[in-house]
């Protein structure tokens, strides 16, 4: 039996993005080209993966408070990185990482 298969748009882009279970978005994203987060750390902890879920459902790892608030992600907000689609999704990219300014610097923000 074959792996269940998702369709992820990002807004702004006209790529199709191929989602699975296992795969978490960012990697995803990678695997079409799209690159948002070249020098992130694809593991919870930078914030600048960041997405806002606009359409479907996904679930996902622990998520670092640090970089996502109570109400950003009531707001539908997302680590890329620690999240995995359960259906066809729609997303906007927001990317923005809170973090000290030398944080920032490493992750190539300034
Ligand atoms: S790439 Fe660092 S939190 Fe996702």
């Amino acid at each position: 039996m074959g792996e269940k298969i998702f369709l992820m748009t990002m807004e702004g882009s006209n790529k199709e993005i191929i989602g699975t279970k296992d795969k978490h978005i960012l990697d995803a994203m990678l695997a079409v080209g799209i690159d948002k987060a070249p020098k992130g750390c694809h593991g919870g902890g930078c914030g600048v993966c960041k997405i806002k879920i606009i359409k479907g459902e996904v679930t996902t790892l622990t998520q670092s408070r640090k970089f996502l608030s109570v109400e950003e992600e009531k707001d539908g907000h997302v680590l890329a990185c620690r999240a995995f689609p359960l259906s066809d999704l729609e997303f906007e990219f927001i990317g923005k990482p809170k973090c000290k300014v030398n944080e920032k610097k490493k992750y190539g923000f300034v």
